[in-house]
């Protein structure tokens, strides 16, 4: 039975997506799990775009709109992760209820062990459909008062929707001193910080390169941060490379 999680914010910008693609691809490269990604921001669908995967005969939209079966519009990416990638194109709205998508994706995505939702940012009729579709929820923000502020109320939604939320994860973390800490932000919202990923440009860098930054350099600060989220997420360990692991890989790479 697959782990439904929907991956909110409120907020836009904090890096919903990014995460999306780079814990499943973390689950499926160090974890071995069956993990589908679903992008369920289908007005600005961005995460095909950090598979690399670009132009789809068939899309979500399609599946959503019943012109499609699942299995024509899930991508097998090199990672091990099957992408529901939905349309770039804004035409493909139309004759789309995303409210039936929960009854949708329980039928159709039995066989995962984890299924992620990428959900659009707000409340608005997308943002809560991927919400309602999802059994269990992670919180994204920056640690920043307006994002943190966002996602206290996504938790109140989630609460009234009966999603059960694992935690927040902060992302854009720099250390320094204005930001929010993560014990203010568990104060604030009343759960725990259950990952902190640090601001980085390798996501710009393996976003340009169209792999997920766990897949294009496995031993950087922010993707041994999510390969330990992954592990939290399965309660399965996970060994951090050592300082020397990390200094020979940065060589071999140069
Ligand atoms: N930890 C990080 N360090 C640096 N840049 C990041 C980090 N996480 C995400 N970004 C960058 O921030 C931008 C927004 O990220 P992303 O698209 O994942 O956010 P989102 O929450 O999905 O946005 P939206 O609400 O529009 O769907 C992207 O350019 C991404 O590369
Ligand atoms: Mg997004």
């Amino acid at each position: 039975m697959s782990r439904i999680i929907g991956i909110i914010s409120g907020k836009g910008g904090v890096g919903k997506t990014t995460i999306t693609a780079n814990l499943s691809a973390a689950l499926s490269l160090k974890f071995s799990k069956k993990v589908t990604a679903v992008d369920c921001n289908l007005t600005t669908s961005h995460l095909g775009m950090h598979f690399g995967i670009f132009f789809y005969p068939k899309t979500f939209n399609d599946f959503l709109r019943g012109s499609a079966s699942i299995n024509d519009v899930i991508f097998p990416h090199g990672t091990g992760v099957n992408i529901l990638p939905a349309s770039l194109n804004l035409s493909d709205l139309v004759g789309i209820d995303m409210i039936e998508i929960r009854e949708k994706l329980q039928n159709s995505l039995k066989e995962n062990d984890f299924v992620f939702l990428d959900a659009a940012p707000g409340f608005g009729k997308e943002a809560l459909s991927a919400i309602r579709a999802s059994q269990e929820a992670l919180l994204i923000t920056t640690p920043d008062l307006p994002a943190v502020t966002d996602i206290l109320k996504a938790k109140n939604v989630l609460d009234q929707m009966n999603v059960q939320t694992i935690g927040i994860i902060v992302n854009k973390v720099t250390g320094k001193k204005f930001e929010l800490s993560a014990k203010e932000i568990t104060d604030t919202v009343g759960l725990p910080v259950i990952a902190s990923i640090p601001f980085s440009f390798d996501f710009s860098e393996s976003l340009s390169n169209k792999t997920p930054l766990v897949a294009y350099k496995q031993n950087s600060k922010a993707s041994i941060e999510i390969f330990k989220l992954a592990s939290f997420i399965t309660g399965e360990n996970y060994k951090e490379p050592s300082i020397l692991e990390r200094i020979f890989s940065k060589i071999f790479r140069v």
